[in-house]
């Protein structure tokens, strides 16, 4: 049952998100975005739960399907893993009418999609995002990317899905640890830009890591609500998108330091979150109360508060491959107050040693 629709009016594209119950297996939804073959790029731990209904259905269907099974994890999020798919699509001479369905979280989101975005010069995709990380944020918007061994996400495109098909239910299988990685997403969304939102986490945070279905839906809906608003407005990160990437470049410099996958994407942006508000009160912006108020509503998800140690010319490594620096400037999402973003250059840069003073190793 479709529990809600929204469409995503992407200048470069225009495309619906599907969020309800038992949908995943619904061809309606697939049947206006799919070729007669099929690509499912998954991986082991998904499939298991997902893959043979979904290949059920289009066998049903009539539709040829081939299923791409990568590694799990962010270490897998590489060039090995793209190869694969190009190596697939390849020997079952997939044209450009054939389709991509993502089936799996924001790794396999993000790489499926940059396969798409990129085999001969780009073929359709469909979302199916099953984390609450990948539901809430990475299948919607079309950032597509890799891994480098050098930085988080750098070698990738712009490129939006044909739909995004968000079936609550598949979040009954999700871990909890990665709930709390994909909370930590959620929790972004009202720091950056609705105060009412953040106390609404407040009051229901409890009820939602105990996965109420109806919460949890009112909240993958408010979050996508809130991202297509900004993906309309800039689809390609020129002004406000950027905003979405409150905690991000601390959170990718502790990704990176720590290796792929040692932290979940989820855990670096709540630590990085915690230093943008403590950057945010360096600033005279926030003051000690607000940081707690933070530091709180992620506890309260299970989620880390303090990053690794690490020497000061680590962090000021990893952030300066940030992709928000302009010429050579480093630039961050901070927060005016709670519920408000904004981007600000920070030329001093004792400010952000100061933030970052108790985890220094
Ligand atoms: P993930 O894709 O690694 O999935 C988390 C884990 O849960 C994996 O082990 C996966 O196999 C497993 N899993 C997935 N669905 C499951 C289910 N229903 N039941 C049981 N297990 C399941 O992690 P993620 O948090 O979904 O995504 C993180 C990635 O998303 C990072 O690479 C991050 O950079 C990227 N991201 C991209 C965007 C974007 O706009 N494109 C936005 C935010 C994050
Ligand atoms: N997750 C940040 C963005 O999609 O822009």
């Amino acid at each position: 049952m479709i529990e809600h629709q929204l469409d995503v009016q992407a200048p470069s594209h225009q495309y619906p998100i599907y969020i309800g119950s038992h949908i995943i297996n619904q061809f309606d939804l697939y049947a206006p975005h799919i070729g007669q073959k099929t690509f499912i790029v998954t991986n082991p731990t998904i499939a298991a739960h997902y893959l043979t209904p979904l290949q059920q259905m289009l066998s049903e269907h009539q539709i040829e399907h081939t299923a791409i099974l990568l590694s799990d994890g962010e270490q897998y999020k590489n060039h090995d893993s793209l190869n694969q798919i190009y190596d697939a699509l390849l020997t079952h001479h997939a044209d450009r009418k054939s389709t991509i369905i993502a089936l799996g979280g924001g790794v396999i989101g993000d790489t499926a999609g940059f396969a798409a975005a990129t085999y001969q010069r780009g073929i359709a995709f469909v979302q199916v995002p099953t984390t609450l990380l990948s539901q809430v944020d990475s299948s919607v918007g079309g950032k597509t990317a890799i891994n480098h061994t050098l930085g988080k996400n750098m070698i990738g495109a712009f490129y939006q899905p044909k739909a995004v098909i968000a079936d609550l239910n598949t979040l009954n299988t999700l871990p909890e640890r990665e709930l709390s990685a994909g909370m930590a997403e959620v929790i972004k969304y009202a720091l950056l830009g609705d105060a009412a939102f953040l106390q609404w986490l407040e009051q229901h945070m409890a009820a939602l890591m105990a996965k109420d279905a109806t919460l949890l839906a009112q909240a993958v809906y408010h979050c996508c609500q809130m991202k297509a608003d900004i993906v309309a407005q800039d689809e390609k990160e020129q002004g406000v998108r950027a905003l979405l990437n409150l905690g991000h470049t601390f959170g990718h410099a502790i990704e990176t330091e720590m290796g792929y996958g040692t932290w979940l994407h989820g855990e670096a942006v709540s630590a990085g979150m915690v230093l943008a508000a403590k950057l945010s009160q360096q600033l005279g912006c926030l003051n000690a109360e607000d940081v707690q108020r933070v530091e709180h509503l992620l506890t309260q998800a299970h989620l880390p508060i303090a990053p690794p140690k690490f020497a000061y010319p680590k962090w000021l490594a990893h952030m300066s491959h940030d992709k928000k620096v302009q010429n050579g400037q480093m630039r961050f999402v901070t927060l005016t107050k709670l519920g408000k973003a904004v981007i600000s250059q920070i030329d001093n840069t004792d400010l952000l040693q100061r933030s970052l003073q108790d985890y220094l190793a």
